[in-house]
């Protein structure tokens, strides 16, 4: 197949990734998430790695463990996978964000299981979750940053605003709309958007679109570094 196992264009780079969905805890019992996989991060850590790069993969819920051979750092909600992250942006060269981070969080989880209250209703107050892609973006020595899209509609322009919103180096535009791609599934097909610059990688499993997504971020991070 187009994999390409000998190819090592990442050597002597260290690859910091978001992977999963981050459990946005209720209670010790309960808490708040979402349908992602982590299947796309971790197809991009195993890629990166086979082509020669240092990898630290942060990792929200996975449906599979990640192998043996990654450095993975396990971390459950929106903030702590934010505090992993600026624990380790030093060392980083790149920075991909594919972690499906909650949008919003509990404010203060209960320390006990909740009880129900005899016939009332539960009110649950979330409040926003900081943007881990943007505070990297933000950063003054940021890595080389690449962000993932999932967008159900007007793919093309929401990537496009959320890359000029974030500051992120490139954006990979996702298709979500359908369930035999993206979101849970094991194919997938993107494109990677950057400044005056967009590459469509056809449908593809995610393990060789990992591969393509890869060598379309070297492409441009070499035509833009130089
Ligand atoms: N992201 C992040 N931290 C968040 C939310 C998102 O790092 N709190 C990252 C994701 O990992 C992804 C990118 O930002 O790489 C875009 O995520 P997405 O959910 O598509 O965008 P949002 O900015 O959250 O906008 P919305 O969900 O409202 O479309
Ligand atoms: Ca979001």
């Amino acid at each position: 197949n187009q994999i390409h196992q000998n190819h090592q264009p990442l050597l002597g780079k260290h690859l910091m990734i978001t992977a999963g969905a981050t459990i946005e805890r209720i209670d010790p019992v309960r808490f708040l998430s979402n349908d992602s996989s982590g299947k796309m991060g971790l197809a991009l850590a195993q890629a990166a790695y086979h082509m020669g790069a240092k990898v630290t993969l942060i990792a929200g819920k996975l449906h599979t463990p990640p192998p043996a051979y990654l450095n993975c750092i396990t971390v459950e909600s929106a903030r702590d996978m934010l505090a992993a992250v600026m624990a380790q942006v030093d060392h980083a060269d790149w920075f991909i964000a594919t972690a499906a981070v909650a949008d919003y969080g509990i404010d203060s989880p209960m320390p006990q299981k909740i009880k129900k209250q005899g016939d009332n209703n539960l009110t649950l107050t979330l409040s926003q979750n900081p943007d881990i892609l943007q505070t990297v973006c933000q950063l003054k020595n940021a890595p080389f940053t690449v962000g993932f899209a999932a967008e159900t509609e007007a793919v093309i322009d929401n990537a496009r605003a959320k890359r000029l919103k974030k500051g992120a180096d490139l954006i990979c535009a996702n298709d979500v709309s359908t369930r035999d791609m993206g979101f849970n599934s094991d194919d997938n097909a993107v494109t990677v958007i950057g400044e005056g610059w967009e590459k469509s990688l056809p449908k593809a499993s995610k393990a060789q679109l990992a591969y393509d997504i890869l060598l379309a971020c070297i492409e441009y991070h070499t035509a833009h570094s130089a």
